[in-house]
């Protein structure tokens, strides 16, 4: 079976109530491709606005989640808390998390292993800095942040793997087809080898990292690029243009 063309948009840490329900309103307004499954993933404040008012089609994803399910963890946000608020997907190890907050492979591989058990999907992110890239360490960066998801996951049938080069997010420097392709087959070539063949035909494998209305279109012939995780753009009425991308 083909894999579904998926569409994320993670707003970051960016919006205001007017900005966000401006946003809503163009999203259920635009004609998507049915084709496309499309997750939004807007600040944590504004999870249940976005749930409440956005098109049921269209799924709602947390930035962040904690890897117990309740306690006095200050400030945190457990898979089950989500989950019973109808917010049905979670991002983990995007690097502004890793770089700017400091969260290990092996906490954010907790955070995956939580937000499954807790009943979420999940965007897993995984990517190389620009030193790594040029080490060409890029294919043995990526797939230490992928092993130690495995470490405490087996099953990846609720994850959608994003791969982000460090480089390239909110740069306007995005990957070129080639980058992309070469980095996303060796992540199925992984999936392959360490998980089973399922896995790797199954998997969505998503690109991020300065996509815009301009280059999606490029990206997404690429045979293992199965759809975009969008960051600045998805604050734009451009973001449909991206979710329309094989149109
Ligand atoms: O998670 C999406 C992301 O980090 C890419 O951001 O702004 O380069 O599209 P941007």
């Amino acid at each position: 079976m083909p894999r579904q063309f998926f569409v994320g948009g993670n707003f970051k840490m960016n919006g205001t109530i007017k900005s966000i329900t401006d946003i809503i309103h163009n999203l259920n307004q635009a004609p998507l491709d049915p084709g496309t499954e499309v997750v939004i993933a807007p600040p944590g404040l504004f999870l249940l606005l976005v749930r409440e008012h956005l098109k049921p089609e269209i799924e709602v994803c947390a930035q962040n989640v904690f890897d117990k399910p309740n306690g006095a963890f200050t400030g945190e946000i457990s898979a089950e808390q989500l989950a019973d608020a109808k917010i049905g997907w979670s991002l983990t190890g995007h690097s502004e998390r890793r770089v700017v907050l400091g969260e290990s492979d092996s906490f954010i591989a907790s955070k995956t292993a939580a937000a499954l058990s807790g009943g979420l999907n999940v965007i897993f992110c995984c990517g190389e800095t620009l030193d790594q890239r040029e080490a060409n360490e890029t294919i043995k960066v990526v797939t230490h942040q992928l092993a130690a998801v495995k470490e405490k996951t087996k099953d990846w049938s609720k994850i959608v793997i994003a791969y982000e080069p460090v480089w390239a997010i909110g740069t306007g420097k995005v990957a070129t087809t080639e980058q992309a392709q070469e980095v996303h087959a060796a992540i199925r070539k992984w999936l392959a080898e360490e998980v089973s063949t399922a896995a790797a035909d199954e998997t969505r494998i998503i690109y991020g990292g300065s996509v815009t209305e301009k280059n999606c279109a490029e990206l997404s012939q690429q045979a293992d690029v199965d759809g975009f995780l969008v960051g600045g753009a998805s604050l734009k009425p451009a973001f449909v243009d991206i979710i329309n991308a094989r149109q």
